[in-house]
C-alpha cells in the first residue's frame, strides 16, 4: 500500500526539476528532463505492485522466478502535458495500455469539461496510473478521475511533477483512495491558477507554444 502522498526527495528527481524550474531551460531540455523524472516516478509508483512466480529454465536449472502477477497495467495521460510524463513512464512499463482523457476549462463557469476520452478495455482489472505533470486547482484532475472510474478503474495512482497543497486537498477530498505520487509540494496557486514558484505552464514549456 502507497501512503497519500508520495514526495520523491530523490537528488536526481530534485536536481533535474530544479533544471526544469529556471526560465531558461530550453524546450528540448525540458522535455528530456520531464521524461527521466517521468522514469522515476513510475518506478516509485509501482513499487508494491504484486508478483506471482513462473518455473523458468536458466542455463544451469529451473527455479520459480517473480513476475508481475495480473493484467497489464494501464497508463492514462491527462492532455496534453500527460503526455511527457507518459513517455517516461512507458519506458519502465513498455508493454503498458496507453489511454487518453482530454479535458478543457470553460471560461464562464471555469468547470473543466472532457472533449475526448480514449480507455483501454478492462480497467477494473489493472492498476490505472494517471500521469498529469501539474496538480494545480485539482479541478481537471478530479473529473478526469471521476471518469476513469466510472469507466471501471478500482485501483489507480495518481502521477505528477508538481503538487500545489490546494490540489492535493481538492484530490483527496474528492478521491482519498487514490494515492498522488510527486516529486514536490509548491507553496501555493496564484491568481491564474499557476503554481508558485512552479515552473510555468508545463505544456507550453514542453512543446515549445506560448
Ligand atoms: N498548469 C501548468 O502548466 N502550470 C501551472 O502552474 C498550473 C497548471
Amino acid at each position: 500500500m502507497l501512503p497519500p502522498l508520495t514526495r520523491v526527495d530523490h537528488p536526481l528527481v530534485q536536481h533535474k526539476l530544479t533544471l526544469m524550474r529556471e526560465k531558461t531551460c530550453s524546450t528540448r531540455e525540458f522535455r528530456l528532463l520531464l521524461h527521466e523524472i517521468g522514469l522515476v516516478l513510475t518506478y516509485e509508483a509501482t513499487r508494491d505492485l504484486v508478483l506471482t512466480t513462473r518455473t523458468i529454465e536458466t542455463p544451469l536449472r529451473s527455479m520459480e522466478a517473480p513476475v508481475l502477477a495480473g493484467k497489464k497495467p494501464a497508463l492514462v495521460s491527462i492532455l496534453r502535458a500527460g503526455n511527457g510524463l507518459l513517455d517516461g513512464a512507458l519506458a519502465v512499463i513498455p508493454s503498458a495500455r496507453v489511454g487518453f482523457v482530454g479535458m478543457y476549462r470553460d471560461e464562464e463557469t471555469l468547470q473543466p469539461v472532457e472533449y475526448y476520452s480514449k480507455l483501454p478495455d478492462a480497467l477494473e482489472e489493472r492498476l490505472v496510473l494517471v500521469v498529469d505533470p501539474m496538480l494545480a486547482t485539482g479541478n481537471s484532475s478530479v473529473a478526469a478521475l471521476d471518469l476513469i472510474k466510472a469507466k471501471g478503474a478500482r485501483n489507480i495512482r495518481f502521477i505528477c511533477l508538481l503538487a500545489a497543497p490546494e490540489g492535493i486537498k481538492r484530490m483527496q477530498e474528492a478521491h482519498p483512495d487514490v494515492p498522488i505520487i510527486t516529486a514536490a509540494v509548491d507553496e501555493f496557486l496564484n491568481d491564474h491558477g499557476y503554481i508558485v514558484p512552479g515552473l510555468g505552464d508545463a505544456g507550453d514549456r514542453m512543446f515549445g507554444t506560448k
